[in-house]
């Protein structure tokens, strides 16, 4: 019953905190894959003024219906799922580089996942970051969908 206040409310501050939503720095859309690879997944948060606390991430792999991962039947952005295969699920905390000369990264972390031996070549299938923060002085709960779209070699 409380749940309905809760999502329009969440639903209202999508403006406000759309400064906690984070980024997939690597890889670019588009990019290919091996099945059994080990892959980089650089997840960026850009920094920002009101106060975030970060509760967790799922990486995972959704399989596509078409090359560009669009079809609206298969949007995890908008109808919560399906996630595919998880290939991490933890904690999530990003920190700037400390390399030297500074990279003008934004916080991020890096996670090493990998890549599902049963895919086969040609198939599409798109990289998904789900992530969990809580937000402001409530605090909210922000629940984000990432993709980019991947092909395999
Ligand atoms: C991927 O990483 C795992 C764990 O570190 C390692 O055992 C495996 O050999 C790596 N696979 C490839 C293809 O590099
Ligand atoms: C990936 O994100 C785009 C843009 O938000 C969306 O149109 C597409 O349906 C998403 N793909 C999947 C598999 O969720
Ligand atoms: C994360 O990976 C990116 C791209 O591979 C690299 O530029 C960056 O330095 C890495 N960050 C950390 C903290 O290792």
């Amino acid at each position: 019953m409380r749940l309905l206040p809760l999502i329009l409310s969440a639903a209202s501050l999508v403006a406000l905190t759309f400064a906690q939503g984070i980024d997939i720095g690597a890889p670019l859309a588009g990019s290919a894959i091996l099945p059994g690879q080990n892959l980089t997944v650089e997840v960026d948060r850009p920094n920002s003024l009101t106060g975030s606390e970060e509760v967790a991430i799922v990486i995972s792999i959704v399989p596509c219906e078409t090359s560009t991962c669009n079809s609206p039947t298969e949007d995890i952005s908008t109808n919560l799922g399906p996630l595919g295969v998880i290939l991490y699920n933890g904690p999530y905390n990003p920190q700037y580089d400390s390399v030297s000369p500074p990279d003008h990264k934004p916080p991020h972390q890096n996670f090493t996942v990998q890549v599902p031996s049963w895919y086969r070549s040609g198939d599409s299938v798109a990289l998904a970051v789900t992530h969990i923060s809580l937000v402001s002085a409530g605090p909210w709960v922000l629940l984000e969908f990432k993709n980019v779209s991947l092909v395999v070699d």
